[in-house]
C-alpha cells in the first residue's frame, strides 16, 4: 500500500539523531540478537556520536549487535580513506564494544567474476541472521538511498552498480576531484532495505528539502528510489527545522 510518509521535525539535527538514537537503544536493550543496518555519509554521523556516547556514558553494550551496512565503493580496499569499511570503523566500531565477526559490508576489491556469489551471499547473510531490525538511511541528491539510484527496481537485491555523475560529483570533494570517484559500487537493493522491519531516513538542511518533499508525497517512482518507502509500514523521516523551513 502507497501512503505518504511520516516526517518527524527536531529543532537540530543533533535532536533528531538522539531521537534515532533512542529507538536504536531501545531495540538492542530489548532484543537478544538484534540486527542493524548502517548508512554512510556525513548524515548519520551525529546518530553515531550518540551511539558511543550512550555506550560510554549509559553502558549500551554492542556485544550482542550485528549490523550491516548499505554499500562500498567499488575499487577501494578497506583501508583506503573513503571507503565505507574505514568509515564505519573510524566513526562508530572502533569506539563500541561491537564483535568485529559481527560487521557486515560488502567488499569493494572481489574479483570482477564474484561479484554475483558475493551479493547472493551478503543477501544471505542477512536472512541467516534473522533479517535487519532496524535500517538507518540517508538520501542523495538523486533520490538514492544506499547507491540505489533512478532506475533501480523496487525488488531489487544486493549487486554492483554505477553511480550516477550527480552523485560522483558530489563525492568529488571527499575524494580530492571528480575522476578519484569510483564510479561503481555494491549496494544493497531497493528490496533489500525495504524487508527491514523499521526504516529511519536522517535528512538535515535545505538542500534535501527538495528531494525530501518529493520522495515522501510525491508519485512513487523509480527515478527516484526513495520514493518506494511510501510503500513500507514503518518508515519515518528524521527531519530538521532548517529542512522544515525549505519544503
Ligand atoms: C552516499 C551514500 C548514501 C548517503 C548519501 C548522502 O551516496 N551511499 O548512503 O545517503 O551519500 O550523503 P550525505 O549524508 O553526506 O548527504
Amino acid at each position: 500500500m502507497t501512503h505518504p510518509i511520516p516526517r518527524k521535525t527536531f529543532q537540530t539535527s543533533e535532536a533528531a539523531s538522539q531521537a534515532v538514537a533512542q529507538e536504536i537503544a531501545t531495540l538492542i536493550r530489548g532484543k537478544p540478537k538484534p540486527v542493524l543496518g548502517l548508512a554512510t555519509g556525513g548524515t548519520p554521523l551525529k546518530l553515531y556520536a550518540e551511539l558511543i556516547r550512550l555506550h560510554r556514558e549509559e553502558g549500551l553494550s554492542f556485544a550482542h549487535v550485528t549490523t550491516f551496512n548499505l554499500d562500498e565503493y567499488c575499487g577501494l580496499d578497506r583501508e583506503h580513506p573513503q571507503s565505507y569499511w574505514n568509515f564505519m570503523w573510524r566513526h562508530l566500531f572502533d569506539h563500541i564494544d561491537i564483535d568485529p565477526a559481527n560487521v557486515h559490508l560488502p567488499s569493494g576489491t572481489v574479483a570482477e567474476q564474484e561479484i554475483n556469489n558475493h551479493c547472493a551471499a551478503y543477501e544471505a547473510a542477512i536472512m541467516n541472521a534473522g533479517g535487519i531490525d532496524y535500517q538507518v538511511l540517508g538520501i542523495g541528491r538523486t533520490g538514492h538511498i544506499g547507491f540505489n539510484e533512478p532506475g533501480s527496481a523496487i525488488d531489487s537485491k544486493t549487486r554492483h552498480v554505477l553511480l550516477d555523475p550527480i552523485t560522483r560529483e558530489d563525492a568529488a570533494k571527499d575524494f580530492g576531484g571528480i575522476e578519484q570517484v569510483p564510479t561503481g559500487a555494491i549496494t544493497m537493493g531497493c528490496g533489500t532495505i525495504l524487508s527491514a522491519r523499521r526504516i529511519a531516513l536522517l535528512a538535515f538542511g535545505a538542500a534535501k528539502a527538495a528531494v525530501v518533499d518529493a520522495a515522501t508525497t510525491g508519485p512513487v517512482t523509480d527515478q527516484l528510489p526513495a520514493s518506494f518507502l511510501q510503500q513500507h509500514p514503518a518508515t519515518t523521516f528524521f527531519v530538521d527545522q532548517e529542512l522544515a523551513d525549505a519544503s
